[in-house]
Order: C-alpha cells, then sequence, then structure tokens
C-alpha cells in the first residue's frame, strides 16, 4: 500500500510541464493494432493505465518499445486471443479493444471493463452501434463476445454524446466496408486525436471534433505516427494547484481551448492568470468570489475537473454551487473535504459550498482518480500534515505527480508499506 504525505500550505513558484493525455492514450494504444505495420506514439505519458495497455498488446502478441515518451508499437504479428479479467479490470479503456479487435478480426473475447468507480457507466452505446455495424453481441458471465461475418458501414446516432463510445465505433467503422455516420458525437480533443491517428494510418474519418464524423471504410491501415496531446485536465488540476499556492507558477506545454472553461471559471473568481504561447502563468489571488460551476460535455467544464475544482470553492468567500451533471457519483471526496473542515451540503449531483474555511490535515482517501487529485490539493492548503490512501488511483491517471510538485516547492512525498 502506498500513501501521499503532504505537508500543506507552501507557496509554489516555477514550472510544471504538462505530459500526454490520459484519455488519448489508452485510445491510441488500441487503436494501434488495426495497423499491419509499426506505429509511434510521441509524448507518452509514464502512467500505469498505459503499463496495463501494453500488457495486452503484448499478450496479443504485438512488441512495444517504450522509452523517454516514445512508444514504437509492431503490430505485424498481432494474434486474436481472449483479453483476460485480470487485464481489462485494470481500467476503462481496455473496452477499446472490443472496437480494435472486431474491426481487424471480426471477432473478440474481452471482459468487462475496470476503471474509476463514479457511476454505473453502462456500455450500451457501443454495444449498438458495433451491432449497428453488423456484429453480434453476447454476454457470457462477465465477458463479451463480439463475432461478424463482415462489418457495414451504418448510421448510427448516440442517446448521449459518449466519448468512449465514439471511439470506439469509430475503431470499428474505419475498416467496414461503405460509410458510417456518427451523430451526436462527442467532440472532446481526445477524439480528434485518434481520429488524426487513424487517417495517419490510412483510413478516411472526416468530421472529428464535431458532433458528425462520417467514416468512409477503407481496407488496409498502415503505418502511423501521432503526438499524443497534452493532458487537459493534468494541465487543469496543476491550473488550480497555482490558483490556491502560486508565485508566477508556470504551466507549460497547454493547448488553451482546451482547457477555455476552466480558464473563464477562474477570471470570474478573480484568479489572474496570463497565457502565452502555450504556457500559463498563475498568481494567487487575495481572495475568491463564489461561484457556480456545472459540469458539461466538451467544450463545457469538464467533468474529471470537477472534483478539483470543488476544493478551490472552499477558499471562495460566500456560497458557491458545485454541480455534475456527467456521473451518478462523483461526490466520494466530498466527506473527506468535510473531515478536513470544508462546509459542504451534498444534494444527489449537487454540493453547497460556503467558504471560506481552513483546512487542516487529515488522513484521507482517493475513492477515484479526479477524487484523488481533489485529495492531494486539500492536502498542498491544508494547515499541517495530509496522508491520502488509495492513491493507486492517482498514479493512474498523473505522471510524476511527487516529482513536479516538489520541483516547485511541495511538501510531498510517497510512504511505501
Ligand atoms: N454512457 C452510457 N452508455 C454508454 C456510454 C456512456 O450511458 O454506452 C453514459 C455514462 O454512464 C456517463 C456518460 O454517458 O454517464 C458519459 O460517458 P462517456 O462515455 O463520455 O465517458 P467514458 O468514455 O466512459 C471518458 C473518460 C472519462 C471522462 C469521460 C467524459 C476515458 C478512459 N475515460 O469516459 O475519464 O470522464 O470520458 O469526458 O477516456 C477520468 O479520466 O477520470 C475519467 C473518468
Amino acid at each position: 500500500m502506498k500513501q501521499l504525505i503532504i505537508n500543506g500550505n507552501k507557496e509554489l513558484t516555477g514550472e510544471i510541464k504538462i505530459s500526454g493525455a490520459k484519455n488519448s492514450v489508452v485510445a491510441l494504444i488500441p487503436a494501434a493494432i488495426l495497423s499491419d505495420e509499426e506505429v509511434t506514439l510521441y509524448n507518452v505519458p509514464n502512467i500505469s493505465d498505459t503499463k496495463a495497455l501494453m500488457d495486452i498488446i503484448e499478450l496479443l502478441n504485438g512488441k512495444v518499445d517504450y522509452k523517454n515518451e516514445t512508444m514504437k508499437i509492431d503490430t505485424s504479428k498481432i494474434e486474436n486471443k481472449v483479453v483476460p479479467e485480470s487485464l481489462s479490470k485494470k481500467l476503462r479503456a481496455s473496452y477499446y479493444f472490443m472496437g480494435a479487435l472486431l474491426s481487424k478480426f471480426k471477432y473478440a473475447e474481452i471482459y468487462f471493463p475496470g476503471g474509476c468507480n463514479i457511476g454505473s457507466r453502462p456500455i450500451d452505446f457501443h454495444i449498438n452501434g458495433f451491432k449497428k455495424l453488423g456484429a453480434e453481441v453476447t454476454i457470457e458471465g462477465n465477458k463479451y463476445i463480439f463475432k461478424a461475418e463482415k462489418l457495414k458501414g451504418a448510421r448510427i446516432y448516440l442517446d448521449f454524446a459518449s466519448v468512449g463510445a465514439t471511439i470506439n465505433i469509430m475503431l470499428a467503422a474505419v475498416k467496414a466496408e461503405g460509410t458510417t455516420h456518427i451523430s451526436n458525437a462527442a467532440k472532446e480533443p481526445e477524439i480528434v486525436n485518434i481520429a488524426s491517428l487513424l487517417n495517419n494510418m490510412g483510413a478516411k474519418i472526416r468530421g472529428a471534433g464535431t458532433s458528425e464524423i462520417v467514416i468512409e471504410g477503407v481496407e488496409k491501415l498502415g503505418k502511423g505516427v501521432i503526438d499524443v496531446i497534452p493532458d487537459r485536465i493534468e494541465a487543469g488540476t496543476y491550473t488550480i494547484i497555482g490558483a490556491l499556492l502560486g508565485k508566477d507558477l508556470k504551466i507549460s506545454g497547454i493547448i488553451e481551448d482546451h482547457i477555455d472553461a476552466l480558464l473563464s471559471k477562474l477570471k470570474e473568481m478573480g484568479v489572474d492568470i496570463k497565457v502565452k504561447n502555450n504556457s500559463l502563468v498563475i498568481n494567487k489571488p487575495e481572495q475568491f468570489k463564489a461561484i457556480n460551476v456545472k459540469t458539461l460535455v466538451f467544450p463545457g467544464f469538464a467533468t474529471d475537473l470537477g472534483q478539483p475544482m470543488s476544493v478551490l470553492l472552499t477558499q471562495a468567500d460566500g456560497m458557491s454551487i458545485f454541480e455534475e451533471t456527467i456521473y451518478e457519483n462523483r461526490m466520494g471526496h466530498i466527506k473527506y473535504l468535510q473531515k478536513m473542515g470544508a462546509n459542504i451540503r451534498v444534494n444527489d449531483r449537487t454540493a453547497i459550498i460556503v467558504g471560506r474555511t481552513l483546512l487542516k490535515g487529515e488522513e484521507v482517501t482517493a475513492t477515484d482518480l479526479r477524487a484523488g487529485a481533489a485529495m492531494v490539493i486539500a492536502g498542498l492548503i491544508a494547515k499541517g500534515t495530509t496522508k491520502v490512501n488509495e492513491i493507486e488511483h492517482i498514479l493512474r491517471g498523473y505522471e510524476n505527480i511527487v516529482e513536479k510538485l516538489t520541483g516547485v516547492g511541495a511538501d510531498i512525498t510517497i510512504k511505501e508499506d
């Protein structure tokens, strides 16, 4: 068991460089198996989700060479094998092997995916999409079996603009016969990143980044190269930390358009942020104005930043409202914030936060990845020592979090038992 130990209330100054996006790389790695040659990914973050997907590629007889943020995936000898529960359960994104294996072999056997416990998280849109493309889907115990004589382009409408379903259907449709239309597609930047790699490999995808994606099936996909986009959630997390503790703290390697909603909300709170080229510099203000934050699909306020943002709201003067609209269960961190001294009342998916409250160090738990990020932020601003348990969740998504924070003046260490 690993625990984070944080001695809070240190001013942070210097530079934090943002890594490649978790939610992109977790789809780019499965997408690579669609190639018959080699795929190269640059700016690959060294997080445990990346390692779990490398294990699946190796199980399928692919070769992975990963060093200095560059990953080369040789898929020329890929074989179709059952993806076992021990691997699929490690992360949510194992489900991208459903679309990728179905596309490549017209057959896939894969156990239910894992991932953060933030709601029921069904995958019915993925399954319905595969069925529309011509696949037969059966469930045996905890395992899905996908089978198709051939995949044929189809018109697919998503009831909700799901990131996972949009990507999975794109993966399944790139080599289908004819044209697939995905309407009400998700518009998140990660989707553009995946479509760019697939197009670089020879796919014909138009409209990624809009709500109408059109995919003309091709027979073969070859060599591919792509840069993983910067992680907008990691960038957002450190920007929130900068708002709370920054003294000319620089966050570099960002794409401003990807974090517009957050920057706008921080400015509304009175935070001084200067964006220049691909960096921003942030300073803690004298005081924060209370605001309301509602999570939405992109380009709205990201659900993955709602929990980190709720910690900042505890420091605003007056009543703020944080409303989560994507998942049922994004409030796992609130009881720990309350334990640390925050004044928060939760009603279903809404938290009413009254500030400003001084937080004090306590022993807390990372109940999921972004709840964990929230606990780190709370520990960084708290008086005294905070101990965060179950940090495996955090390490799934934040590369070198201890090194990055220590590098700008935080007092944070990992204790291993
Ligand atoms: N949904 C369905 N049926 C489906 C698919 C989704 O009802 O078939 C519902 C979900 O239950 C949820 C909503 O639609 O209520 C949104 O789900 P979506 O499919 O967009 O999310 P996801 O693909 O499972 C990805 C990220 C999440 C991020 C969301 C939203 C990955 C591996 N995960 O999840 O990231 O919150 O998009 O942007 O890419 C995280 O990084 O902490 C994280 C949870």
